[in-house]
């Protein structure tokens, strides 16, 4: 973990609701799908806390590193006004990434809402290790699907009211795909709670191993405050997000 002043190379509206923005890393600790970075946007302390966002590549040659967000409060809308050459002060890399399958495994990885960014960088991953998986991305509606070459050539999108790609929610069409599940089968998933839910309960339901990234509201984001604490199954009942997530098994994480 460093702290660092990034230079942003590019920052660009990508649908109705998410930017991508790419910027310099110069930690020499390499990233890991899953991973997060919090950002200040401002040199001043206005907004006071710091926020989290899943990095969403890494671009090793060039040094630079990616994160889709959604223009939601404060600081997306201070991040969505900025333009290249302009600085950002990055923590990171923070938190612990989505374990590699092997090569006999395949992976199913789904993706909701703000859930996308480590979801691609996942699987960008298995695709350079050619390793096996199928990419869901779910959204209200087409105009809601990023601009993103990469989503648009690797990812089955489903959208709510059917405008584009299938229509209904990534946990419907997680059961549309059941028989192509096997043993082997290892689910990873970032998104809304509820469809965090939804994916764990399908992973019970069907015996198989299940990897989510919460997007718990966070504080200091280093393992300090206990601010993003989560119930868990085993003990002491609770774990930081922030520190021994944001991925968690599925199985560990107490839904009640
Ligand atoms: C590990 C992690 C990774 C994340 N990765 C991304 C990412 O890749 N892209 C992205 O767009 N966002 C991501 N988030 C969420 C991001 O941190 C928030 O969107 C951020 O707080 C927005 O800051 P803001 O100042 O613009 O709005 P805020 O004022 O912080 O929030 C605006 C509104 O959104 C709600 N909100 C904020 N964060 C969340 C959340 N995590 N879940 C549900 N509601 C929330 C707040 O309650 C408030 O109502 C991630 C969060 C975590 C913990
Ligand atoms: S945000 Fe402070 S402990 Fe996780």
């Amino acid at each position: 973990m460093q702290q660092f002043s990034a230079n942003i190379f590019s920052n660009s509206k990508i649908s109705n609701c998410f930017y991508e923005m790419v910027f310099s890393w110069k930690p020499n600790t390499i990233p890991l799908p899953g991973q997060f970075v919090t950002i200040r946007a401002e040199p001043n302390t206005s907004p006071l806390l710091r926020r989290p966002f899943a990095l969403s590549g890494f671009y090793e040659s060039k040094k630079r590193c990616s994160i889709i967000y959604q223009k939601r409060g404060p600081v997306t809308t201070l991040l969505a006004g900025k333009s290249p050459d302009e600085q950002i002060d990055i923590i990171g890399p923070l938190g612990n990434p989505f374990p590699i399958p092997g090569k006999k495994n395949k992976a199913i990885l789904i993706a909701g809402g703000t859930g996308i960014g480590p979801v691609v960088f996942l699987c960008s991953r298995l695709k350079n290790l050619n390793l096996e998986y199928i990419s869901i991305f779910g959204a209200k509606t087409k105009s809601s699907i990023p601009d993103n070459q990469f989503i648009k050539q690797n990812f089955v999108i489903c959208t709510d009211d059917g405008s584009a790609g299938y229509k209904g929610t990534t946990t419907d069409y997680l059961k549309s795909i059941s028989n192509l599940m096997t043993s082997d089968t290892i689910l990873f998933a970032c998104g809304p709670q509820p469809m965090l839910k939804s994916c764990n309960d399908f992973a019970c339901s069907h015996k198989l191993p299940c990897y989510v990234s919460v997007e718990q509201i966070m504080a200091c984001g280093v393992g300090a405050c206990m601010g993003c604490a989560i119930k868990i199954t085993k003990e002491p009942g609770f774990a930081r997000a922030c520190k021994e997530g944001p991925v968690f098994k599925s199985t560990e994480i107490d839904w009640n």
